[in-house]
């Protein structure tokens, strides 16, 4: 069966299986360990994030877990209870018609609400962690449940133990996120503010739904949409350096973008250091860089995931030889 996927790559597993109930989950669970006994198993949201290099021999698992519940509320915050299966920027937008915020920066991340809380998504200085409370998972060896507080969920930039130690051994059900009900947003992300002025907007009425605007035309300028272009996003992470090796950069480079980042390091910007590769906008085979915004690779149409990994190489080289920098991919390879 085919699996579906943004890069519009091609690949089979042996089934593709889609549960809307956490019971129906543990059936699933149980006819794959009695029919498929030892065959791999992948637990797959939209396949945003994921770079197929050949068919998957084994099972895909997918959530339809669909609804919102609210759990607790007062009179500046909800907690509100969603399926991991709701498409993530949906339930933004009904975020937002219900008075719920905190999330409008990561309007129109492609994926679902059990994928952002394992990517630990982010964008336009919010990442989902800001936002979770908990979140709900099933065995996939024993279908027994078990919750996670926000802070035993180990997150980091893209990060989180469901990325790390346990990848694989759970499918998230459910998540739980806590949201405020007075609206404060954030426009600490470098752009942000003059791009508010830009849509004619003024930042002391600033409306969640306005920003939730600006976001989204800032996000249609710059990516490409996977309907029309098949890519998963930022191919690779933005590196985390030593400050010395940083310093050094910034001395031949002064313009180079770089950001604060954990104990005393410095993240700088994996697309600036593609571009000034002279990667921007080229092509490798049926590959290419997406020409507005150097992390993103895309398939020109008929890549497989080889074809891409090919580019991600060429890249990763050029990068190196160039900056002594390892690019790290933030897509996750199958
Ligand atoms: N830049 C270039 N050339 C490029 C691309 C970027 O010079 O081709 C420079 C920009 O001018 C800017 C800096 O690099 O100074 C950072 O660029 P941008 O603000 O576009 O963001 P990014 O660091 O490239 C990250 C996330 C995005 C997220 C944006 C906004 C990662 C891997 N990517 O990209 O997330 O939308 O910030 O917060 O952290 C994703 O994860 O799929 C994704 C799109």
């Amino acid at each position: 069966m085919r699996i579906e996927n943004t890069f519009g790559i091609k690949a089979e597993a042996r089934e593709v299986i889609t549960y809307d109930s956490e019971e129906a989950l543990r059936r699933a669970i149980v006819r794959i360990h009695e029919a498929y006994e030892g065959l791999p198993l992948l637990h797959i949201g939209q396949g945003s994030n994921l770079l197929f290099l050949s068919d998957f021999d084994g099972i895909v698992l997918k959530s339809d877990i669909k609804g919102l519940t609210v759990q607790q509320e007062t009179d500046d915050e909800v907690l509100v209870e969603v399926g991991s299966g709701e498409v993530c920027d949906e339930f933004i937008d009904k975020a937002i018609q219900r008075g719920w915020y905190g999330m409008e920066n990561l309007s129109l991340i492609p994926g679902q609400v059990g994928a952002a809380a394992v990517q630990n998504i982010g964008a336009y200085g919010v990442e989902a962690q800001d936002v979770i409370d908990e979140v709900v998972g099933i065995s996939l060896k024993d279908g027994s449940q078990r919750i996670w507080k926000r802070q035993d969920c180990q997150y980091g930039y893209r990060q989180s133990i469901f990325k790390g130690d346990l990848w694989g051994r759970y499918a998230i059900t459910r998540v739980i996120f806590r949201l405020k009900k007075h609206f404060e947003p954030k426009l600490q992300y470098g752009g942000l503010v003059k791009a508010i002025a830009e849509a004619g907007f003024t930042k002391d009425t600033l409306t969640a739904r306005q920003l939730r605007q600006v976001i989204i035309d800032i996000r249609r300028a710059k990516l490409p949409d996977p309907k029309e272009q098949g890519n998963a996003g930022s191919f690779f992470k933005n590196p985390v350096v030593p400050k010395d090796l940083a310093e050094q950069l910034m001395s031949q480079y002064p313009t180079m973008p770089h950001y604060p980042a954990n104990e005393g390091n410095v993240k700088l910007a994996a697309g600036w250091l593609i571009e000034q590769a002279g990667w921007k906008g080229k092509s490798l085979g049926p590959a290419a860089v997406h020409d507005r915004q150097a992390l993103v690779l895309v398939n020109k149409g008929g890549a497989s995931g080889n074809d891409i990994l090919r580019l991600c190489e060429a890249i990763k080289k050029d990068v190196e030889a160039r900056f002594g920098i390892e690019l790290e991919p933030e897509v996750n390879f199958i």
